[in-house]
């Protein structure tokens, strides 16, 4: 399978990719969370950046009070490579007739308009609420394209915008609707 990272849009040169990896790893501005409402821990993802980032990363998230699905709140990076993350809460899927979508749309472009007014250069996102929220991938892709290419029509920053994929099954779906689109 071709593993390359695949193109979502590219403006003044910067190109923007979706790519197989762990968001863990990279040292990018921001990486995206995808944790539960509580932001106190969890598994998958949130699991794996609180295991990269250090106990500071929990203290730091239990001043936070929580989070509502669809918001963000951005706390430092701690020991992972990205200087910060911003948690923001995906919709469990339950069918498709509980503003799911809508909600989806909100925590890309809630995080993407945060980084914007932070000034931030370069965001990584998961595929957030396509695991243990059982989100269609296939639905959740286009909705991560789409909102990132419409911000990054009206918007300089941030400059630089990935998706990371863990697994290949959701890597081949997320580059198979570019090859679409
Ligand atoms: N890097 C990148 N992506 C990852 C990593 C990683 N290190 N670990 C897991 N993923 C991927 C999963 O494979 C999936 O494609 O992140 C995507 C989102 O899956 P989850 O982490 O299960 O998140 P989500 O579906 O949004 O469910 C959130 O799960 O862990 C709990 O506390 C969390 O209750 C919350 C719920």
């Amino acid at each position: 399978m071709d593993l390359r990272p695949h193109l979502i849009a590219e403006r003044h040169g910067v190109r923007h990719e979706i790519l197989v990896g762990d968001i863990t790893k990279l040292a990018v501005d921001v990486i995206v969370n995808a944790p539960n409402t509580s932001l106190l821990g969890g598994g998958g993802v949130d699991g794996a950046i609180h295991r990269a980032a250090g106990p500071e990363l929990l203290e730091e998230c239990r001043r936070l009070g929580g989070c509502p699905t669809g918001s963000a709140k951005m706390t430092k990076g701690y020991r992972l490579p990205a200087k910060w993350v911003i948690h923001t809460v995906g919709p469990v899927w339950r069918g498709g007739t509980h503003g799911e979508e809508r909600l989806l749309a909100g925590c890309y472009r809630t995080c993407l308009d945060l980084a914007l007014r932070s000034g931030i250069r370069s965001v990584a996102f998961p595929s957030i609420s396509t695991g243990a929220y059982r989100f269609p991938v296939e639905r959740a892709s286009r909705i991560a394209v789409e909102v990132i290419r419409a911000h990054l029509d009206q918007n300089p920053l941030p400059e630089s915008v990935l998706v990371v994929c863990f697994d290949a099954a959701t890597y081949e779906t997320y580059a198979r609707l570019l090859q679409e689109t």
